[in-house]
Formats: structure tokens, sequence, C-alpha cells
């Protein structure tokens, strides 16, 4: 599948995950429209995908011609007409799981309903491939392959950091160190956000029942207080300095 099989890409949100989206599709060379809720979020996405292109050209992955030449495939909007909803039959809907921060992650989960035909999901694989990702095949329950890992395994550190057991360095130490991580599980949910993790937990125990999904009393705590990780400035470790 070429770029021109694509066609134009609509994202619905701008935020730490749609904005990445955004990127990946301006950079595989399609046309993105991104909607958000009012003007001042439209101007959100548009700065967080200025500020992480601009990382790209300064890791040396993007020159700044082509910077520009992506930045002019990308509009955003909050009128949701401009959008060509996707009505179609639930034979073409598919879910496609993306990881963060997008545009370094390889992997998308490509999810298929019980509804989903072949043709639609052979569409989503092809459509992964342009953006230069992987794609694995997943069914349709909550966590898909990899939440369903993950959740316990940061859930588990949450609870080793609450009793006290180790400290936050030391646990996030271990796991880089000792399993060749990139970061450790804390790191991880500050990176992902204190709030996603929490809703992920949630559907995952409402779905499942089992209490190693059950998000621990601590993480509810700090998201009640606002400690959401990188994107606000402190979770399990400060980042205003
Ligand atoms: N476009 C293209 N490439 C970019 C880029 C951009 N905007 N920004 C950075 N990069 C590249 C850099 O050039 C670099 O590539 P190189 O290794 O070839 O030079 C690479 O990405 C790493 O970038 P940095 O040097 O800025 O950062 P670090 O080396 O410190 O790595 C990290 C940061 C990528 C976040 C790494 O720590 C990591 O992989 N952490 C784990 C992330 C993870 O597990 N994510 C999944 C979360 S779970 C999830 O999302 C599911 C949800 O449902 C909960």
């Amino acid at each position: 599948m070429k770029a021109e099989d694509v066609g134009k890409v609509g994202v619905v949100g701008c935020g730490v995950m749609g904005a990445g989206i955004v990127e990946v599709c301006a950079r595989a060379g399609l046309d993105v429209l991104y909607l958000e809720a009012n003007p001042d979020l439209v101007e959100r996405g548009r700065s967080r995908i200025e500020a992480s292109t601009l990382r790209a050209v300064e890791r040396g992955k993007l020159d700044e011609r082509q910077r520009a030449e992506e930045l002019t495939r990308i509009a955003g909007t909050t009128t949701i007409v401009e959008l060509t909803a996707v009505t179609g039959r639930p034979a073409q809907v598919v879910g496609m799981h993306f990881f963060n921060p997008v545009p370094v992650m390889g992997l998308i989960e490509v999810v298929r309903a019980i509804t989903t035909s072949d043709e639609t999901v052979e569409f989503s694989r092809g459509f992964g491939a342009v953006l230069g990702k992987t794609t694995v095949l997943s069914k349709d329950r909550a966590g898909f392959i990899v939440n369903m890992l993950l959740i316990p395994y940061l859930n588990g550190a949450i609870r080793m950091l609450d009793e006290g057991f180790a400290t936050r360095e030391d646990i996030d130490t271990a796991v880089s160190l000792g399993l060749a991580h990139p970061m450790g599980p804390l790191q991880l949910l500050d990176l992902i956000g204190l709030d996603t993790a929490l809703f992920v937990a949630n559907v995952l125990f409402d779905e499942f029942k089992e209490p190693l999904f059950a998000p621990p009393p601590l993480l509810r705590r700090m998201v009640t207080a606002g400690r959401l990780g990188r994107k606000s400035g402190s979770g399990f470790y400060d980042y205003t300095s």
C-alpha cells in the first residue's frame, strides 16, 4: 500500500497521542486534519507538533525543509463537519492502538472486532506500514496484547513503592538495568500519564475483575491530586526544573 491509497486522515483530539499520530501521518506524506474542542486547544495541538518536529530536526531525523513541508500537510479545526465521519458498516470499524511517544515507538496493535472484515484488517495493516510501523493483530478485549501485560507490572511497582519496600529510584534502576528496559516502571508511568494509566487499569478491572488489574490506592490519590506525570509537571518525579 502507498500513501495515495490511504487518502486524507482525520484525527480526533490533539493531545499527547493525537499530536503524535498527526505527526507520523504527515511524516508519511499524508494530509491530516485534526479536531479539537476549541481554538485554544487547536493552537496547543499545533505547538506540540511544532515542538516535536523541532526535536526530530535536532536529533537528525528530519531536515528543516522536510519539517516545513510536513507542517503544511497538517490542519486543525474545531468544526466536526469538516471531518468526514466514519459512519461505515461495522465491517469497516477497526482499532489501531499507538504507543507513546508515537513518533518513536515502532508498534501499532490492530484490533479486530467480531464484525471487522478481512479487507479492513488488511487496510489498517497497510496503513500502519505506510506510517513506518510494525503491526500486530489482537482480538478485541480490554488491554489488547500490550496493556494486558503492562498494567499488572505498573500496578505492582506502585504497590511496591507504597509499601516502602524499595525507593522509586531503586525500583526504576532495577528494571532499567536488570531487564534492559529503556526506563523503569515509575518513570514510564510519568511518561504515559497517571490519569491514562488509571483509566486503562479501570477498564481492565471492569472487564476481567482480576485483582492484579485493580488500580492501587496511591495511583488514585495521585490522579486526584493532579500529579499526572510529565504533562502536569509532577508525578512520581518532579519535572518543573
Ligand atoms: N520524530 C522522530 N524521531 C524522534 C522524535 C521525533 N519527533 N523525537 C525523538 N526521536 C528519536 C531520537 O532521534 C532517538 O533516535 P535514535 O536513538 O535513533 O537517535 C530516539 O527517538 C529516542 O529519543 P531521545 O534521545 O529523545 O530519548 P531517549 O533515548 O531518552 O528515549 C524514550 C526516550 C523513547 C521515551 C525511551 O525512554 C523509551 O522508549 N521509553 C519507553 C517508552 C514506552 O514504553 N512507551 C510505551 C508506553 S505504553 C503505551 O503507550 C500504551 C498506552 O495505552 C498506555
